[in-house]
């Protein structure tokens, strides 16, 4: 593997294949992990990014807080035959950039956070001008996220394509994150629920279509419901929501692609999931 910590050397890498990016803040778990093995069965060189990148934390975030595990990261990254690990400098990265506002940021995490995404994706753009990967690939796990990369991508013509991968889970469900390391083993046993709620979700909206209900009813009460379950268990639900996926619109009768997205802060932490359905209506 090589490391790359700034332009010139980046400018001089000879990847063997068509090039991959997998943008990432480190502290790395199997969840990032599972973006590069993806990139190699596609037969993609593999570039991965290390960036903490303090654009997208608010005043009151934890950017300082925020885990950093290089050497830890190195390693991994070593056993899974990445190529290139691009470590950038700070200053050289941040100079003169072209700070970008994020489409689809009105809602969910964007609603909460605000200039969070702005943050993402102007330190996204950067990395695709100056690495031009083929392909950068994202977690469904921010699905707002990958998302406004999608939009953008789109509305600049870039040659870069996306590739987004599935949630990876523990074995209670709870979707991995860095910020699970923030939760005592019973917690996290505990917020496993967060992920059992959202599949009940899922399993009724499409019990609802084998029915004869009216859809948009139902799923009022479902959202009505489940925001209460999750209270009642403890969890302070930052949103609970269910949207068109494609436009992060409010649901309209006849949406075949639904998110189901969460926001719960968990004894300080916050955490995110989502579940992605198609309903089966012509
Ligand atoms: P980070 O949280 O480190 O995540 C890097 C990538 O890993 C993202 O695409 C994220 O969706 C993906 N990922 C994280 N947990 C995952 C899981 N359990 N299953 C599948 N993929 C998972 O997201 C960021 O960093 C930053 O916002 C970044 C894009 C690097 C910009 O700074």
């Amino acid at each position: 593997m090589e490391t790359i910590e700034n332009f010139n050397k980046l400018n001089s890498i000879k990847p063997r294949e068509p090039l991959a990016l997998i943008p990432t803040m480190g502290n790395l778990h199997e969840g990032h992990l599972s973006l590069i093995r993806h990139a190699k069965k596609l037969n993609l060189s593999t570039i991965v990014s290390i960036f903490i990148n303090p654009l997208q934390f608010g005043p009151s975030e934890d950017f300082s807080k925020y885990p950093r595990t290089l050497e830890k990261d190195l390693d991994l990254l070593r056993k899974e035959q990445c190529d290139f690990v691009f470590i950038p400098d700070d200053k050289e990265l941040l100079l003169d950039i072209k700070n970008l506002e994020a489409p689809l940021n009105d809602v969910l995490c964007g609603k909460s956070r605000p200039g969070h995404f702005d943050g993402v994706l102007t330190i996204v753009n950067r990395f695709i001008e100056v690495i031009k990967p083929d392909f950068c690939i994202f977690g469904q796990k921010d699905f707002q996220q990958q998302l406004i990369i999608k939009e953008h991508l789109k509305k600049i013509n870039s040659i870069t394509q996306l590739i987004v991968h599935p949630i990876v889970r523990d074995k209670n469900g709870l979707a991995l994150s860095s910020r699970n390391n923030f939760l005592s083993e019973p917690r996290k046993v505990k917020a496993a629920k967060i992920y059992f709620h959202l599949k009940e979700i899922a399993e009724q909206i499409l019990d609802f279509d084998r029915g004869n209900h009216k859809f948009l009813e139902h799923i009022k009460i479902i959202k009505d419901f489940y925001q209460t379950k999750y209270s009642e268990e403890g969890f302070e639900v930052d949103y609970l929501e269910l949207l068109n996926a494609s436009s992060l619109e409010s649901l309209k009768e006849g949406d075949k692609e639904i998110l189901i997205a969460v926001a719960i802060n968990y004894e300080g932490v916050r955490l995110i999931d989502n579940i992605c359905l198609t309903r089966p209506i012509s």
